[in-house]
């Protein structure tokens, strides 16, 4: 097989074998013991008091934002209100709102950071101090936002906050992980992510109400918000009523429930998260030093011990460059690539009824969306892989614009 330097790489080690052959010794396959272990070992590390896991970061979007409208202590949270999130993320995070039936609001990014500007954020809130109710930062590559200006604006304002940490397994802000510096936050296990599962999402909350609606809404809103059935035991908490709580629905929800072979497959993944941190962390300094000479045509990712990183991601500044021939010829190479995604409202097919309004209001997210491109970082490469990517940036330079 030819040597790449691929955007994820998984290796199913003994400890993950084992679990998931436990499980299937075990007949389990809809969520079980392994998922209750990996929700307390996820809300454990994050650093929150519950988890909930569910099918995908998508979902965990979903299920977050239909928490939030059908929490009662928070009626501006309702369809038709008004999300202020980024331009720039996986599509999922602006689908999601869509999706519930609220409005995205987009404000402009730091262009090295991909972290809101919390200049148009305030700018927005002024503007129309009742009509925004939630807020949706993403921390992209895992870098976090400002989640104290966050917060402050949140209190001042009446908002809810829910963070996109689906690409930030492990950053800290302030000595504190991402996913807990607000009321909820998502996460994905998608296979390129710090923790690997394919397909798998989770909510983390510290707050008891949240939590329960969550367990509710991924379980097509029935009335209970179990983890895990006793019925069978006799141990439900409704064993007396007349109707059986598992079929009786007073929420409208979704099919969000993950499988247990999945959440068997994460949990030994959670005891090696602060390794796999590192490892991403040592590569991206790595591969900085090495491509340091480029830096008057890329901009390189700011290196901080604080961040979990997703990949390693560019941002092409000298205009002579055209991101296409860029990532063609690093392919060409063996380095595979991925574009920074896009600006959604104005550079996504989608979203093109929105590009009229955003046109050339958000220049660093178009500039990003537009130059931005990721190659990986993750814990499987060597130093060969390494030496790789540094051989293909020299080869294409060497070449010219
Ligand atoms: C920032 C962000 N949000 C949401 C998602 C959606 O997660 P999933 O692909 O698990 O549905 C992703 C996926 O990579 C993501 O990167």
């Amino acid at each position: 097989m030819k040597f790449r330097v691929k955007i994820g790489d998984i290796r199913i080690g003994e400890e993950e074998k084992a679990s998931v052959l436990e499980s299937l010794e075990q007949g389990q396959l809809s969520e079980g013991p392994k998922t209750m272990q990996f929700e307390r070992l996820w809300a454990r590390y994050i650093g929150t008091k519950y988890c909930v896991a569910v099918n995908s970061g998508s979902s965990a979007l979903l299920a977050g934002l239909h928490a939030l409208i059908h929490d009662r202590r928070r009626p501006r949270v309702r369809p038709g209100c008004k999300v202020i999130t980024s331009p720039v993320t996986y599509v999922a995070t602006s689908n999601a709102i869509v999706l519930a039936g609220m409005e995205p609001v987009y404000v402009d990014i730091d262009p090295r950071t991909f972290t809101l500007d919390m200049n148009q954020v305030e700018d927005v809130l002024r503007k129309d101090p009742d009509g925004h109710a939630v807020i949706l930062p993403v921390h992209l590559m895992g870098y976090v936002n400002d989640m104290d200006a966050i917060n402050d604006r949140a209190r001042r304002y009446g908002l809810a906050v829910f963070e996109d940490a689906a690409q930030a397994h492990g950053s800290l802000y302030k000595g504190r992980r991402a996913g807990s510096l607000s009321d909820l936050a998502e996460y994905s296990f998608y296979i390129a992510h710090n923790i690997q599962v394919g397909e798998m999402g989770a909510v983390v909350t510290s707050d008891d109400g949240l939590c329960r609606l969550i367990r509710r809404i991924k379980a097509n809103g029935r009335l209970c918000a179990c983890r895990i059935c006793r019925r069978g035991e006799g141990k439900c908490p409704h064993r007396d009523a007349e109707f059986d709580p598992r079929f009786t629905h007073d929420l409208i929800g979704f099919n969000f429930k993950t499988a247990e072979l999945h959440a068997a497959i994460a949990i030994p993944q959670i005891g090696k998260a602060d390794a796999i941190v590192r490892a991403r962390q040592r590569n991206v300094q790595a591969l900085n030093e090495k491509l340091e000479s480029f830096s008057d045509i890329f901009h390189l990712p700011i290196y901080s011990e604080d961040v979990s990183y997703l990949a390693y991601p560019l941002v092409i500044r000298d205009p002579r460059w055209s991101r296409e021939r860029i990532m063609k010829s690093l392919e060409e190479s063996g380095v595979e690539t991925r574009p920074l995604f896009g600006s959604i409202p104005t550079q996504q097919p989608a979203f093109r009824y929105l590009k009229e309004r955003y046109e050339g209001r958000l220049p660093n997210a178009d500039f990003v969306g537009k130059n931005g491109f990721y190659i990986g970082c993750h814990q499987y490469l060597e130093t060969g892989h390494l030496d790789l990517v540094s051989e293909a940036f020299s080869a294409l330079v060497r070449e010219g614009p």
